[in-house]
């Protein structure tokens, strides 16, 4: 259970909400939603205890999961199944038994007989606290979540921002959390893990908060909504489903705007009154009386702040380029053992577009980083071609410098460009005033996005390779994305699983990992979109 009463939030100078007060009891399973930058994030950070508000009082009661929406880093040397097993305590425990059962292997008989005292002890501690089940649920977790027994043997640092994701979303399903707070949750699944979620959460009987642009995973999961409303501050509280809250929230917007247009048709008659009164000396008072009331009435309605404009995005003209500005010939990545993909070949034609499917762990952002030239493959080469100009949008936004601000951040990708160049971009990626002097480390997961975006944006690429582009963005500025990527000339490669995405590309050509099979883009593949 989680208390909350008269909460306020903000982040540096901004008010991001005051007065909000609710519960979160058992069985409560509630969708926060909200533009990017309302203060989602913030909230559940604070509401996991990991952020103080302004004012006001968070009460909990029992244990919270919390899967923050960018992959922490934590001990990294730590093996990927005992940070699973750690929400219950039974990573230690597994540890000893695995160095017990080494040491069980030696020659030395000493040894052996020590350790298998030891192993005997620990073994029935591990079965008394119903260890052996416990470890196989976390199996079964992990593995429905596209996390294989061979991921689980390694430490967190080899692993993928995704992957790394996926272990600390196991770790909460399975830490049986009374209460979970869940950001985004399904930007690293594939289709099957996002299906067994849904069902997952269904069952869960505790209390739950879930931020998330799947609108399935909203519709099946969600038993309440929480609007965060980023122009009034507020938190408008839907005690109903997804499908009754989108109804609702239709009538509502429609209402207000009614309240408004009536509103202001009161308050222009007021005025035109005052001011033909204005003229009188004896009626001067009541004119001014009157214009005063008129303000008020207008100053009461919400006003549409820029915080509801979508950024107007255009990707660039891409500058000249060959016929062919890039190849990739015999391409293949292993780790360790591993093979990923081996002998992918890839012409990039001028202006043409390539979309790359596979399941998760396929190889696709590594294919893509090849080509952006920020990974070596084992074998072949990535050739540019002439007047090649990559523009590389990163899952993670690594390319973003965190401790730069965002105008820093756009210089470095523009360096031709002026002062007032950069900033015009960046206006029309929504980043205005103070935004741009703020540090790209506190951005929230939308703002990373467009940053990350724009700076693709002002580097005339003539060829863009596109990871996830629009994980995280707000239903209005995923639109606006899809957009430009529709109208865009130059050539495209792009990753997603995002099925709206990859229409609004309308690809020439699929390569589909890990064959590294290349075919002409035709309708049955659209479907394999949404499993990739
Ligand atoms: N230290 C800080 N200084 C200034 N602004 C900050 C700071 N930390 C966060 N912010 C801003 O607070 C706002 C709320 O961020 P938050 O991450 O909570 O948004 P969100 O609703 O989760 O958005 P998204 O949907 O994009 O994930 C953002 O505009 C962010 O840039
Ligand atoms: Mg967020």
């Amino acid at each position: 259970m989680i208390s909350v009463s008269n909460l306020e939030l903000r982040a540096g100078a901004r008010l991001l909400m005051d007065g909000v007060s609710f519960r979160i009891d058992k069985g409560d399973k509630i969708g926060l939603v909200g533009r990017n930058g309302a203060g989602k994030t913030t909230l559940t950070r604070v509401l996991a205890g990991q952020g103080t508000p302004a004012a006001g009082e968070v009460v909990s009661n029992g244990d919270i999961g919390y899967l923050p929406q960018d992959p922490r880093t934590g001990d990294l040397e730590q093996l990927a199944r005992d940070r699973i097993l750690s929400a219950r305590d039974l990573d230690t425990a597994t540890r000893k038994l695995r160095q017990a059962e080494a040491e069980m292997a030696s020659d030395d008989p000493a040894v052996r007989d020590k350790a298998m005292g030891r192993y005997n002890r620990i073994e029935s501690e591990f079965l008394s606290s119903g260890g052996y089940a416990a470890e196989a649920e976390a199996g079964a977790i992990a593995s429905n979540l596209a996390l294989p027994e061979r991921i689980l043997e390694q430490p967190l640092k080899t692993l993928s921002g995704g992957q790394r994701r996926r272990v600390e979303l196991a770790r909460i399903l399975f830490s049986g959390a009374d209460t979970m707070l869940l950001d985004e949750p399904t930007n690293h699944l594939d289709a099957d893990s996002i299906v067994w979620l849904r069902e997952f959460l269904k069952q869960h009987t505790g209390g739950l908060i879930v931020i998330s642009h799947d609108v399935e995973l909203m519709e099946s999961t969600v038993n309440k909504v929480f609007y965060l409303d980023a122009n009034r501050s507020v938190i408008d509280i839907y005690n109903m489903n997804w499908k009754r809250y989108q109804q609702q929230r239709e009538t509502d917007e429609r209402a207000r705007r009614r309240e408004r247009a009536n509103a202001e048709k009161k308050a222009g008659v007021l005025m035109d009154q005052a001011n033909k009164m204005r003229a009188k000396a004896t009626k001067a008072v009541a004119a001014q009386n009157m214009a005063k009331r008129a303000d008020r009435m207008l100053a009461g309605l919400e006003e549409v702040r820029a915080t509801d404009r979508v950024a107007a995005l255009r990707f660039p003209e891409p500058a000249p380029c060959g016929k062919v500005p890039m190849t990739a010939d015999d391409l293949s990545k292993s780790y360790g053992s591993l093979e990923i993909f081996t002998d992918v070949d890839l012409a990039v034609d001028r202006g043409s577009r390539v979309v790359i499917l596979g399941l998760n762990g396929a190889g696709k952002t590594t294919l893509l980083r090849m080509l952006a030239g920020v990974e070596q493959p084992d074998t072949g080469e990535v050739k540019a071609g002439h007047g090649l100009k990559i523009g590389y949008y990163a899952q993670e936004h690594e390319t973003l410098d965190t401790g730069r601000t965002v105008l820093e951040n756009m210089r470095t990708s523009a360096p031709d460009m002026n002062d007032t160049e950069v900033r015009n971009i960046l206006g029309s990626f929504l980043f205005s005033g103070d935004d741009v002097d703020k540090p790209a480390g506190v951005l929230s997961g939308g703002e990373k996005t467009r940053l990350a975006l724009a700076t693709v944006v002002a580097s005339s690429a003539n060829v863009l390779l596109l990871d996830e582009p629009t994980n995280n963005l707000d239903p209005a500025s995923r639109d606006e994305i899809l957009g430009a990527l529709r109208r865009y000339t130059g050539a495209v490669v792009l990753v997603s699983h995002d099925e709206g995405a990859v229409e609004a590309l309308n690809p020439e050509r699929v390569v589909l990992l890990p064959d590294g099979v290349e075919d002409l883009w035709g309708d049955e593949y659209q479907e394999l979109v949404s499993l990739a």
